[in-house]
């Protein structure tokens, strides 16, 4: 069964508070998930693994690491996992971007999928599925199965907010999958949404309600 890694530094933290807060308005909540997004990547990306090297410094030449062979690809789950993107690639620059279009049926609450387009040498990289918010968990699942299509060297997946019932639906169908969470939540509503949450993401995000 994959791993949960919930977030325990205090930064962390800190800002997901303010994420959370109704009064957040988008420019703030943009750059509040940005950062955190950021911190969660430092812990996300701990086992990569490095291959010695030799450098030379102004004063000697030395051995050193560096991170070995193909990296990372983010893959965020629109529109909401846009809002997380930034902040990765600023400690990975060199990581591949896919999109995976999802949005979640307000009547079924199923995954509808509208796009996909995936780093070319996905075989050779190990994927961040992200997302802030894993409530049933169907989002997350049909992504992680569409990449697994792909093939590629692992899948992990990078949630703010997640619900119990998120966590055990992704345990259940991908159990290879490690999660970074930065908060698990007590339960969903009658409407599918994360209590207490911070409501819909991507509206927040993009101020389209
Ligand atoms: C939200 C969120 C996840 C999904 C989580 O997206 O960003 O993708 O819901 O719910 P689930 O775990 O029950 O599948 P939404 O469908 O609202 O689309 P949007 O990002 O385009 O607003
Ligand atoms: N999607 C969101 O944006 N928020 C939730 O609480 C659940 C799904």
């Amino acid at each position: 069964m994959g791993k949960i890694f919930e977030m325990t530094h205090p930064l962390i933290l800190h800002k997901l508070t303010y994420i959370r807060d109704e009064n957040t308005g988008n420019k703030n909540f943009r750059e509040l998930v940005e950062e955190v997004s950021m911190l969660m990547a430092y812990e996300a990306t701990r086992d990569l693994e490095l291959i010695e090297c030799e450098v030379k410094t102004p004063v000697a030449k030395t051995k050193s690491k560096v991170l070995a062979g193909k990296k990372l690809g983010i893959v965020p789950i629109l529109r909401a996992g846009l809002g997380m993107v930034e902040g990765i690639i600023k400690i990975v620059p060199h990581a591949k971007v896919g999109h995976i279009g999802l949005y979640r049926d307000p009547e079924t609450l199923k995954p509808v999928s509208y796009y996909c387009k995936l780093p070319i040498d996905i075989s050779e990289r190990e994927i961040i599925v992200v997302d802030p918010m894993l409530a049933t968990g169907g989002s997350a699942v049909a992504a992680i199965r569409k990449i697994e299509e792909h093939n590629p060297k692992g899948i992990k997946l990078m949630i703010l907010i997640a619900a119990p019932e998120g966590i055990a639906e992704v345990q259940k169908e991908c159990p290879d999958v490690d999660i970074y969470v930065a908060a698990i939540d007590e339960k969903l509503n009658d409407h599918g949404y994360i209590v207490p949450g911070l409501g819909d993401a991507g509206d927040r995000l993009f101020g389209t309600k």
